[in-house]
């Protein structure tokens, strides 16, 4: 195959002038590592989350790491884990040392984790839950949090695709005890590499904000400012600091996320429109809770061979797609993993993402809408 050339592309930053010259003051402040634009960052990400405990880091698989490791899992603990999401919500957690077991879909219509699946999979050595607010769909988290309750489960959220989005205007993210958002450069804000850790509790957010800095006692930051001189190590800790530049990116782009967000919800709207009523292809409607962050469109087809086929017609007319998500039970490093999740591996087969960014405009989703239908009819 050779390499196509995207008329357009399934995900696009939009970096403007006020992004370009917050990261150049930042380069030219003098100080780059951790600052005051990290700690302006996060005061930001509290207002926005309604948390007082956020703390920003180098990308969202860390925060997922650090909030397993601030929440003291480890070696003989299990955790449950979706199937159906991005690796890293299950690498995040195994790097603790812990075990982790995979949950299913709840159907092909809503691919969050069914809360059942906590009842049927929860044992003595479960510990955790994490979620997943598929495509920035808010997650049934009443029931999960009440499944997850049962067990006496913590409860991490991973939010990597849902920054903006609530249920009963509180935003998805701070309902578990952590909640764990990425600013890779394909989610609805970006830092280039970066991601965000809430914790409900502050003693569980002094563990993690050690353990991002190798687990000292105090930050170079600090020590720069003249506020300590010394520190003391006490813990095994991590080197997941974000920097100055990322924060003053981060600053800005917090500053669009709405606007970034609305301007997803009239595209996946025009989706919507366009698609409704198809009988071998459909936009599930991924449970309609609250306010979604529009982070993914994504449609499923009647048959996995539908699917590939119609990837094919779109990349021939220069339309990128993917699939979120291959189920992790068929990744070789996960191959002895306990999984029993046909819905989630149905999914899989049949899902195809469509492009969905801010820049898009009306006539780019016509062109999608208009190159998939032309390829329904034929076949
Ligand atoms: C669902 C999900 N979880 C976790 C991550 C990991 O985030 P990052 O790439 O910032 O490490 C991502 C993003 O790539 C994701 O989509």
């Amino acid at each position: 195959m050779s390499d196509p050339v995207w008329r357009i592309t399934l995900a696009d930053v939009a970096i403007g002038e006020e992004e370009r010259q917050a990261v150049d003051e930042a380069l030219c402040s003098g100080w780059l590592s951790m600052g005051p634009r990290t700690e302006q960052f996060e005061r930001a990400l509290c207002e926005e989350l309604g948390s007082p405990h956020v703390l920003a880091v180098t990308n969202g698989t860390a925060a997922l790491h650090l909030a397993a490791a601030a929440l003291g899992l480890g070696p003989g603990d299990e955790v449950i884990v979706p199937a159906l999401t991005f690796v890293a919500s299950a690498a995040g957690v195994r790097q603790t040392g812990a075990s982790i077991v995979l949950g299913d879909s709840l159907s092909v219509d809503d691919f969050a984790l069914d809360p059942s699946e906590i009842d049927r999979l929860a044992g003595p050595r479960t510990r955790a839950v994490v979620i997943l607010h598929y495509g920035g769909n808010p997650a049934d988290v009443d029931a999960l949090l009440a499944a997850a309750a049962r067990h006496d489960l913590f409860v991490i959220e991973d939010a990597a695709h849902a920054i903006g989005a609530t249920i009963g205007g509180r935003a998805c993210g701070t309902f578990g005890d952590a909640g764990c958002f990425s600013f890779f450069p394909n989610k609805n804000m970006t830092t280039a590499e970066g991601g965000a850790l809430v914790m409900r509790d502050a003693h569980a957010a002094d563990r993690a904000r050690r353990l991002r800095s190798h687990a000292m006692t105090t930050l170079t930051w600090d020590r720069h400012r003249g506020h300590a001189s010394s520190y003391d190590v006490v813990d095994l800790g991590f080197n997941y600091r974000i920097d100055e530049l990322r924060s003053a990116l981060g600053i800005v782009q917090l500053s669009r996320l709405h606007g970034f967000n609305a301007a997803r919800g009239k595209l996946a709207m025009r989706y919507s429109e366009r698609l409704v009523g198809n009988e071998r292809i459909f936009l599930p409607a991924q449970g309609g809770r609250g306010v979604s962050a529009h982070h993914l469109v994504v449609a499923l087809a009647e048959s996995q061979l539908l699917r590939d086929s119609l990837r094919a017609s779109l990349r021939s007319a220069g339309i990128q797609t993917s699939v979120h998500y291959p189920a992790i039970s068929r990744f070789s490093a996960y191959a002895g993993i306990p999984a029993v999740v046909p819905r989630a591996e149905e999914i899989a087969a049949r899902a195809l993402t469509l492009p969905l960014h801010p820049g898009l405009t009306d006539a780019d989703v016509d062109l999608v809408c208009d190159t998939l239908l032309a390829a329904l009819a034929e076949g």
